[in-house]
């Protein structure tokens, strides 16, 4: 579930590395820091892990999809086709880039549906995000095949899939960028933060100088006389999240293999109840185990079972009402009610697109998410954790 559950002395190390020196920024004082370079190290072997390429380690995940967008040019004008059943955040960085995020639907993935990107084409349209819910991958092969041949760019979400895979290759290599959130809920975290995955050295650089106000990053000359080409903003990860997140990552395969084996124990606790299915993973050795999803046959059902779960103290989420997670639930949304008054980038006159979050465009998602209840899977769990958890899914079982 999270990676906070087995901090140790390794987290506490990298971080007194950084406290000796007393450089907390990422950037320049190369006479005080010692050699020390978290954030640095923590990109090298993340990418290193993704199968090489480039990684910028970034605030947060939700920034890493804002500066992703804005390397890869999406700006006003432009849609983004984005799964309705999502973390709000995918939707907020396609509206922060100025352009107009477009509701898809799901599969039985509970990921983007690639039959769907078609559907919701339009001139304007120039992405497509597919976002990895749940530590699992979407069919991405497909969805990387259709928006080719629709010429579109794709930004892989994979905030909360770090480390998952599909056919041996890791999420977030797909498309022309990924991104990744270590936020504290997630699987490896540093508090906030976030990492952008490229294998294009000209996306690469357009993200690196648009995180840190334009530096070009010249390491022949102080950081006061690099140049710029571009504007930019101030996203940079700094050394305290570098060093955590190091530590954090060098503990990845480790959590994902503890998280496999309790969501194995789990699913057989759970595979006797009646009607019960398990949430389709297109390469289910490429999950990263974090949440284990399954369906009932109706919502009602679905709903009383959650029910008396939760009556025997077993927690589950049923993203179909959590306010968070599913675009027809946000009325701010819906609303157009963006921070700023005018409402942009809805009401952008250069944006010729008809905007529209009807549920009759997301029949699926309607159907299944309200359905399909999911469960976290700890990396810690006890035996008598898991015994309670089969003895409260015997008795719920009795209830449907
Ligand atoms: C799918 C998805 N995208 C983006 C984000 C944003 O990440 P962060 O919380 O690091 O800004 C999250 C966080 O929960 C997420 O789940």
């Amino acid at each position: 579930m999270a990676g906070f559950e087995v901090f140790g002395k390794e987290e506490r190390k990298e971080v007194m590395d950084v406290m000796e020196t007393g450089v907390l920024m990422r950037y320049g004082f190369d006479a005080e820091r010692k050699g020390i370079f978290k954030v640095r190290q923590f990109e090298e072997e993340f990418a290193a892990y993704c199968g090489g390429g480039y990684a910028l380690g970034v605030t947060s995940g939700s920034a890493a999809l804002k500066v992703a967008l804005t390397a890869l040019d999406v700006g006003p004008g432009d849609e983004v086709i984005v799964p309705a059943f999502t973390f709000i955040a995918t939707y907020e960085a396609v509206l922060e880039a100025g352009a107009i995020p477009v509701m898809a639907d799901i599969d039985d993935s509970l990921n983007l549906d690639p039959d769907d990107i078609i559907n919701k084409l339009t001139p304007y349209t120039k992405a497509v995000i597919p976002v990895h819910m749940c530590g699992a991958p979407a069919n991405i092969d497909r969805i990387v095949d259709v928006a080719r041949k629709s010429n579109l760019l794709v930004l892989e979400d994979t905030a909360q899939a770090v480390g998952a895979s599909y056919q041996g290759k890791k999420l977030g290599t797909f498309g022309n960028m990924g991104i990744f959130s270590f936020d504290y809920y997630k699987t490896i975290t540093s508090g906030e933060g976030g990492m952008v995955i490229t294998n294009s050295k000209e996306l690469y650089d357009r993200s690196d100088w648009y995180h840190d106000h334009g530096h070009d990053h010249n390491l022949k000359v102080s950081r006061a006389m690099e140049g710029r080409s571009i504007l930019g903003f101030n996203y940079r990860m700094n050394e305290l999240q570098g060093a955590v997140g190091l530590a954090q990552f060098r503990k990845l395969d480790m959590i994902i293999a503890a998280q496999k084996k309790n969501k194995n124990a789990v699913k057989e606790l759970l595979k006797d109840v009646p009607g019960l299915k398990f949430r389709n993973i297109p390469d289910p050795a490429g999950d990263t185990a974090t949440f284990l999803g399954f369906n009932l046959p109706d919502a009602a059902a679905t709903e009383r079972f959650q029910a008396a779960l939760a009556a025997e103290g077993v927690d589950t989420v049923c993203f179909k009402r959590n306010k968070w997670h599913y675009v027809p639930n946000w009325e701010h949304l819906l609303a157009w009610a963006t921070a700023n008054s005018k409402k942009f980038p809805f009401t952008n006159p250069a944006y010729r697109g008809k905007v529209d979050y009807s549920i009759r465009l997301i029949p699926k998602a309607e159907d299944i998410l309200g359905r399909t209840l999911f469960m976290g899977i700890p990396i810690l769990m006890s035996a008598d954790k898991l015994d309670k958890i089969g003895q409260g899914i015997k008795k719920a079982a009795l209830q449907i």
